[in-house]
């Protein structure tokens, strides 16, 4: 079961087998009108498609604001992503990050976890950290400032 250096045989096998995982990371202002119960029902909905479509992620919701992290195989990805910009419920779509990359997902047992809002600085303070994408950390920035400063109301018209 373990090799001589202790570590279970196959590791390393499993390592290299790691599957192909897309990622979709976004920001969007929610519309009039959705409220807590609307999210949930979002939430509650989204569990049920994600788990059989081997998608997981974070969907975190404040100030009227959605920051949400998807990952899963690429064709089920694509089309969510097609389904979220056709979703009358958000607007002002700003892409944060998306690529295909072999790894390990980051939310493995989150079919879709809503974070809460007082948390909503710390998952941008994350995703800014890890952000290469000079685009991205100008819009993490500029989203975090806003989160000092009071309402989001200018996200995504700049
Ligand atoms: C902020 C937000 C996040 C969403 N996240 C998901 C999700 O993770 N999974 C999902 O199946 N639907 C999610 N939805 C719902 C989709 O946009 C869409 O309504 C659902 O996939 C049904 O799509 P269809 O009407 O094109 O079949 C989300 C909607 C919003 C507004």
């Amino acid at each position: 079961m373990f090799d001589e250096h202790g570590l279970p045989r196959g590791a390393e096998l499993d390592e290299a087998a790691l599957p192909a995982l897309y990622h979709f990371v976004y920001c969007s202002r929610a519309a009039d009108g959705v409220d807590d119960a609307e999210v949930g029902r979002i939430v509650e909905s989204a569990q049920r498609y994600n788990l059989a479509h081997g998608i997981t992620g974070v969907l975190v919701f404040g100030s009227g604001v959605f920051f949400q992290w998807i990952e899963g195989p690429a064709a089920q990805i694509q089309k969510l992503i097609a389904s979220l910009h056709g979703d009358s419920r958000h607007y002002d779509i700003v892409t944060l990050s998306q690529s295909e990359e072999e790894r390990e997902r980051l939310y493995p047992n989150w079919d879709m976890e809503k974070v809460e809002a007082e948390d909503i600085r710390l998952v941008l303070q994350d995703a800014l950290e890890s952000a290469e994408d000079k685009n991205n950390v100008a819009a993490l920035t500029r989203i975090l400032k806003q989160l000092d400063s009071g309402p989001l109301d200018s996200l995504g018209r700049s």
